[in-house]
């Protein structure tokens, strides 16, 4: 694997699975073999997002029903999701030793893909954490509200700290445009850099739009839709990422 990218807001509803799961398709289709994540173990809804209605998941594994490999569902020629299962007690309250297996069932699969996708759940988790950082460039997903400024400092103040991480990109999303984006940007660069010493670089964003919204109900990745702005928008994003991350 080249490249590992975890999405993390700290908040629920701030378009984590949204911005996973539509890099996933565009680093699949424009990058190289992808593999998307759902590490919203017991809660997932990447594959509703997706539109795949996967028959086996990480649970499978977890309870030796199936091998790691096994519970990969393929979406296209160079995508792949591990999908949670949702209503999952176990996976819900995730216990450090089965976060443990998850995160060796990825690293037994890790040299067929060129990229990973991690969609994590809300919250700062050590399993979450861990996997996000460890090996991970985390992703913040930001939305200007005061109550998501303030999980995704705490999500980085974790990741600086426990995990020793500079660096931090950052997608603004629900904004109306680049310079609205770059707005939200530097307010929560210059809340975050009062506290920490570290470097934060804004990756793009993404709007609020009708589209995203149908996109959403249709189960279809807004990306798929190349005549749309948005399309461009996370094209961009990749290609930011690509080349500010340094291959494993
Ligand atoms: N840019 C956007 N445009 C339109 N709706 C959005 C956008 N971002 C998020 N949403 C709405 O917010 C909901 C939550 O997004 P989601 O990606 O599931 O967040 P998270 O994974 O962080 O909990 C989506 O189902 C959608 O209804
Ligand atoms: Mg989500």
């Amino acid at each position: 694997m080249k490249k590992s990218i975890a999405v993390l807001s700290g908040k629920g509803g701030a378009g984590k699975t949204l911005l996973a799961t539509n890099l996933a398709v565009a680093f699949s289709k424009l990058k190289g073999k992808t593999l998307l994540i759902d590490a919203d173990f017991g809660l997932p809804n990447a594959h509703i997002m997706l539109g795949v209605n996967p028959e086996k998941s990480v649970e499978d594994f977890i309870s030796g029903t199936c091998t790691f490999q096994e519970a990969i569902t393929k979406v296209s020629d160079n995508l792949s999701i591990v999908p949670g299962k949702s209503g999952s007690s176990s996976l819900v309250n995730l216990s450090a030793e089965n976060g443990k297996k998850i995160w060796h069932g990825i690293k037994s699969v890790k040299s067929a893909y060129e990229y990973a996708i991690i969609d994590n759940a809300a919250g700062a988790e050590d399993y979450t954490m861990s996997l996000s950082c460890v090996e991970s460039t985390p992703l913040i997903s930001l939305i200007d509200l005061p109550t998501n400024f303030l999980d995704a400092y705490s999500t980085i103040k974790i990741a600086y700290h426990e995990y020793n991480i500079k660096t931090f990109y950052i997608c603004v999303n629900q904004c109306s445009s680049l310079t609205d984006a770059t707005r939200v940007f530097d307010k929560f660069y210059k809340i975050t850099s009062n506290f920490l010493n570290l470097n934060m670089i804004l990756v793009g964003f993404i709007p609020h739009s009708r589209e995203i919204e149908n996109s959403i109900n249709k189960r279809i990745p807004f990306f798929y839709n190349e005549d749309r702005i948005e399309h461009s928008l996370i094209q961009n994003i990749v290609k930011t990422l690509d080349t500010h991350l340094k291959d494993k």
